[in-house]
């Protein structure tokens, strides 16, 4: 079984999506939790951004106390500064130092050449390389970049000193059978096996997962994650999902992480009030609805064996919640629960009736409380027949 690390960028690309803006003392508490669910790296924001990012920054730093905590960087010496001063006084600290290198980004947003890019590469990462031990270098929209071309900058950064390169899928563009070939590709023409391995993959068609669990299947070490998939457009891989893959299918995948994985509903939860953005119903792990059931057929197989339905296990994650809901697709056996539960004996019931009489109060309503329930209850009750 291979560790595959887990780096987290919800304090940095999560927070750069449109109405996502995170207060200092907010971060402050995602990153203090980050870090005790055993995180590996965070991403803290992009000190040369702006000077909030960069403050914010230094006191993450102060109250991180075992994961590796990097700021991102542009390749500007002067950037780099402030990114190695927001990192520096980090139990582990790190630079995370980018630039583009898909032909589109080169000519049309850095106005430069292949050649350049390659020179800036060269002197940027062995700059922050002078100031840093840790340096992660991102090959940015590396999925549309030429990939004989991007092996040319992989061996540059390395050379240069970086000890992780990322490839990212910038813009959400690459598919799981295209990003196979292309990491394969650089695998067996670049020196990329010498340092780690990253991959950051964007969700503009839904693909964001996939591409990732495809790229451990490749041989990456290190994934870039933000918790409840935040971040620009349709956001990041979800931290949950990657965890919960592999802690369901590491069988599948040979690899698994460090994460403590009961901390994730608290930690999505904790995300949710800072940002005041919630994650839909039916979102994986931690969505409402990822561990709930109305319908009569399922409900009855959980209540037989939980397995029949859930492939995971929600107390694994964190999530408290009854999964039985009473509904106007419930049957039978949500009915006599119903009434176990609330300290009847359902035998003094007419159980068709009461399903009867519930179908007919959901037509109107979605949802029911005890005092309804028991109103029903006594509609449905057994006439008791005395003997003569
Ligand atoms: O999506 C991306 O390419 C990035 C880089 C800056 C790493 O966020």
């Amino acid at each position: 079984m291979r560790k595959i690390k887990i780096f987290d960028t919800t304090l940095r690309d999560g927070e750069q999506a449109p109405d996502y803006k995170m207060s200092k003392e907010g971060k402050i508490v995602i990153a203090k939790k980050l870090d005790e669910m055993r995180v590996d790296v965070i991403e803290a924001g992009f000190a040369g951004s702006n000077i909030k990012d960069s403050e914010t920054i230094k006191d993450i730093a102060k109250n991180v106390k075992n994961t590796i905590v990097v700021s991102l960087s542009r390749c500007k010496e002067s950037e780099i500064d402030v990114a190695y001063e927001a990192v520096k006084d980090a139990v582990k600290p790190g630079i995370h130092v980018f630039i583009a290198t898909s032909d589109i980004h080169i000519k049309d947003k850095l106005h430069s050449t292949r050649e350049e890019v390659i020179e800036i590469v060269r002197r940027c990462v062995s700059y922050a390389k002078g100031k840093c031990e840790y340096i992660e270098f991102s090959l940015e929209d590396a999925t549309r970049t030429d990939k004989d071309y991007a092996c040319k900058v992989i061996d540059t950064a390395i050379e240069a000193g970086a000890n992780v390169i990322n490839i990212p899928d910038t813009v959400g563009f690459i598919t799981p059978i295209e990003f196979t070939e292309f990491l394969t590709y650089i695998k067996g023409h670049s020196r990329i096996n010498e340092v780690e391995m990253s991959v950051l993959c964007h969700n503009d068609l839904g693909l964001a997962t996939s591409n990732t669990m495809t790229a451990i299947r490749c041989g990456a070490n290190q994934v870039e994650c933000t918790v409840n998939g935040i971040g620009e457009r349709a956001g990041n891989t979800a931290l949950e999902q990657v965890v919960a893959v592999l802690k369901t299918r590491g069988d599948l995948f040979q690899a698994y992480t460090d994460i403590d994985t009961k901390k994730i509903k608290d930690i999505s939860d904790t995300v949710i009030e800072v940002t005041g953005n919630p994650v839909q119903k039916n979102y994986p792990v931690v969505g409402l609805n990822a561990f709930r059931h109305e319908a009569g057929i399922h409900q009855d197989g959980i209540i037989k064996n939980p397995e029949t339905y859930e492939i995971m296990n929600p107390v694994d994650y964190g999530v408290d919640v009854d999964g039985i809901v009473l509904g106007i697709h419930s049957g039978k056996s949500a009915f006599i629960r119903k009434i176990i539960s609330m300290g009847y004996n359902p035998e003094h019931y007419d159980i068709y009736e009461v399903v009867r009489l519930s179908k007919s109060f959901f037509e109107e309503n979605d949802s029911i409380t005890d005092e309804e329930f028991s109103e029903i209850l006594s509609n449905a009750q057994k006439k008791v027949l005395v003997k003569a």
